[in-house]
């Protein structure tokens, strides 16, 4: 899918599919994602390793990754797009109860609930970057109390900003609903752990659209069973496929996509993954360059 749209926008361009690449010597540009660890070393005039979404963690779990080539990754207003649609519809799914509704309709029983405004409604995004600043961008549009969490200050019309490890005990008091949006790095694995939950307020919802390797499973689970978060809306696990077995099943407070929220557009993405290739080509700096040490 991918090389047919690169093909079509470059009919003359040399592309290789794995793993009958060839000659290892002849492979300057890899486009890829969760890449077979150890795999890179192999192509010693490598020049560019260009992420297939928008997150670069499957590629630096590669304790083997070449050294001093740059990674690149997907910045693209579709993703952005794609992500906020499904934040808003967790969103207010959760806030106007169609989970409850659904359950009342299964027994054919007619019980309104009032809803409570948006205004009212806190909700506390984890991650400012691209997708974050978007999502929070439109949740104002809709009159909810946006907050957001970032290593740096940010200035996002209507949109409270709070910084760094310092404010973040303050950003999940006020977050009704709170959205991970993070890169998983060191610094963000396993945080939406026991400690974060007990800080946000009672009956609090999660939405996980980040990665499943955030969240400590069996930490939402006792959040859950304890009602101390009314439920969780996960698109992410630490394993994918969830495994059949797996207790998020068939949990009644969980609900459940297939890493679906923001999926790369080949016909949107490749013209951009086309131009850092010609860049590489003519020795002009790449574009959406990743700092590998800070790990986003
Ligand atoms: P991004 O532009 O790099 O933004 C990352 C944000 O997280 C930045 O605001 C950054 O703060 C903040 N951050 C990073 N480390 C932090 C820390 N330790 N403490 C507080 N804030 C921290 O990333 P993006 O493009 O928005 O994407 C975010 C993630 O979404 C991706 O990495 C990927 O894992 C996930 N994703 C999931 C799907 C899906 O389908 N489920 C699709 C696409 C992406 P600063 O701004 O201060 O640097
Ligand atoms: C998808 O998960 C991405 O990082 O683009």
């Amino acid at each position: 899918m991918f090389a047919d749209e690169l093909k079509r926008l470059d009919p003359d361009l040399d592309i290789r599919l794995w793993p009958h690449f060839g000659k290892a010597d002849e492979i300057e540009f890899v486009l890829t994602w969760n890449h077979p660890l150890g795999e890179f070393n192999k192509f010693k005039k490598l020049k560019c390793i260009a992420s297939l979404g928008a997150g670069i963690d499957h590629l630096l779990r590669d304790p083997d990754l070449p050294e001093a080539v740059p990674i690149t990754r997907v910045i693209q207003s579709s993703m952005a797009q794609f992500m906020s649609e499904y934040v808003i519809l967790g969103v207010l799914h959760y806030c106007r109860q169609f989970a409850m509704y659904k359950d009342d309709q299964a027994v054919k029983r007619w019980q309104p609930r009032q809803p409570i405004l948006a205004r009212d409604i806190g909700i506390g995004i984890m991650g400012l970057g691209q997708l974050g600043a978007d999502a929070a961008c439109k949740l104002v549009q809709l009159d909810f109390n946006v907050a957001g969490w970032s290593r740096t200050p940010k200035t996002i019309g209507g949109v409270e900003s709070y910084a760094g490890d310092e404010a973040l005990d303050d950003f999940l008091s006020r977050s009704d609903i709170l959205i991970c949006l993070l890169p998983l790095t060191p610094d963000t694995r396993g945080i939406l752990n026991a400690g974060i939950f007990e800080k946000l307020p009672a009956g609090a919802y999660l939405i996980n659209v980040a990665r499943g390797a955030h969240l400590v499973e069996k930490d939402l689970l006792a959040a859950l069973d304890a009602g101390h978060l009314s439920g969780a809306c996960l698109d992410v696990f630490q394993t994918e496929p969830l495994p059949e077995d797996h207790p998020f099943w068939n949990h009644p407070k969980i609900f459940i996509t297939p890493h679906i929220s923001s999926i790369t557009d080949p016909m949107a993405v490749m013209p951009q993954i086309l131009e850092n290739y010609r860049r590489m080509k003519s020795g002009k700096p790449l574009r959406h360059v990743v700092d590998i040490n800070r790990g986003y």
